[in-house]
């Protein structure tokens, strides 16, 4: 097939991470005889850098007229102290919210050869594999009114949800479990938010469509515990924008690295698909990023916007074979063992044709 990805490198180890995914897209062309049109466009710091908006309008023009997007990451300490529309980060609410990306999906499972990654004990560790459905484009990211009092003195946000924007997200949590283990978590804050109680009760009333899928609800502060105690016991977990931003790190942290996890952003255009990580000023350009993150958010990108399930299933494959043959970067061994940022994506992209049967022409 022909298709046009549009990769958006964007700051610190994000132009490390998007030339390893990039390799790798690279190969499943070949290899499945596809034509990936490849194009490149700035934002966040690096747009910033260059004199433009956070977000130039042409990056969002090229964004909406691609198959697929795949970003890096956003954020520049050097923009720490400009007001919230001259910060990087300000570029990735922006481009969510004119591609109308409200479900963020962020798988965390628990990698052969990495059960000892991370700081649970490998028998409770042992069997996680979890999908955070997180709402993105609603919530106190984006609620109105917003702002900081004149002098200084105060500043506020708003968390608002409309029964619309929980019921889309809703429907996306329990059909991705319908694929899974058929158990749905959805997280909320319903002892003291009247928007948690809102999104309670439309979940249950969704959940009506869902007979086959069982669901509990669970207080965010009583989950946030429970994925460190008992990952495994999670499969699809529901939350609004905040909460899932915090609980989805807290994920990545239990299976080994944050560098592991990557993210499909969803909606009615075309799909984002980036790492679950930052920027990482402090160790961009310096190779050592871990860039499966970022690897696997392109077979997201093959299944979820392409529908090309094999040849993201053969890049999933080619991550399991490389993790569990030792070849990780710093996050995940120790410094005299680990191998480059580009030196696992040559070896994840080197197995993809090593070890998949060959293309059916
Ligand atoms: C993420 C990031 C972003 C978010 C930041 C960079 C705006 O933390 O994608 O999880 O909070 O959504
Ligand atoms: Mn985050």
């Amino acid at each position: 097939m022909r298709a046009s990805i549009l990769l958006l490198p964007g700051d610190g180890i994000g132009p490390e991470v998007v030339t390893a995914a990039r390799g790798v897209l690279d190969v499943v062309a070949a290899h499945y005889r596809h034509e990936f049109v490849l194009s490149e466009a700035p934002i966040g710091g690096a747009a910033l850098r260059a004199g433009l908006d956070a977000l130039p309008a042409a990056t969002l023009k090229a964004a909406q007229a691609a198959d697929a997007v795949l970003l890096g990451a956003v954020g520049d300490p050097a923009f720490d102290r400009e007001p919230a529309h001259r910060r990087p980060e300000a570029a990735l609410l922006a481009i969510r919210r004119e591609l109308g990306l409200y479900a963020n999906l962020r798988p965390a499972t628990v990698w052969p050869g990495l059960e000892s990654a991370g700081p649970l004990k490998p028998e409770i560790l042992a069997g996680t594999d979890m999908l955070v459905v997180r709402e993105l484009t609603g919530g106190l990211y984006y609620g109105e009114p917003r702002g900081t009092a004149a002098d200084g003195s105060e500043a506020h946000n708003t968390m608002r949800y409309s029964r619309h924007e929980v019921e889309r997200i809703a429907r996306v949590a329990f059909d991705a479990a319908r694929g899974r283990k058929k158990h749905v978590t959805s997280v909320d804050k319903a002892n003291v938010l009247e928007v948690s109680r809102l999104w309670r009760a439309v979940v249950n009333e969704v959940a009506r469509d869902y007979p086959d899928v069982m669901l509990d609800h669970q207080y965010v502060d009583a989950c946030a515990m429970k994925i460190a105690l008992a990952p495994s016991s999670f499969d699809v977990i529901l939350a609004e924008n905040m909460f899932g931003d915090i609980l989805s790190d807290e994920a990545g942290a239990v299976v080994g690295s944050l560098g592991l996890l990557p993210s499909a952003s969803l909606g009615d255009g075309p799909g984002l698909f980036e790492p679950v990580h930052g920027s990482a000023p402090d160790i961009a350009g310096r190779d050592i990023a871990n860039p499966v993150g970022a690897i696997l958010s392109a077979a997201m990108l093959l299944r979820h916007a392409l529908k090309l399930e094999e040849e993201a299933a053969s890049v999933e494959r080619a991550v399991t074979a490389a993790l569990s043959s030792g070849i990780r970067t710093r996050d995940l061994s120790s410094a005299a063992t680990a191998h480059s940022c580009s030196a696992v994506a040559r070896e994840i992209a080197n197995s993809i044709a090593a070890i998949n049967r060959p293309a059916l022409t």
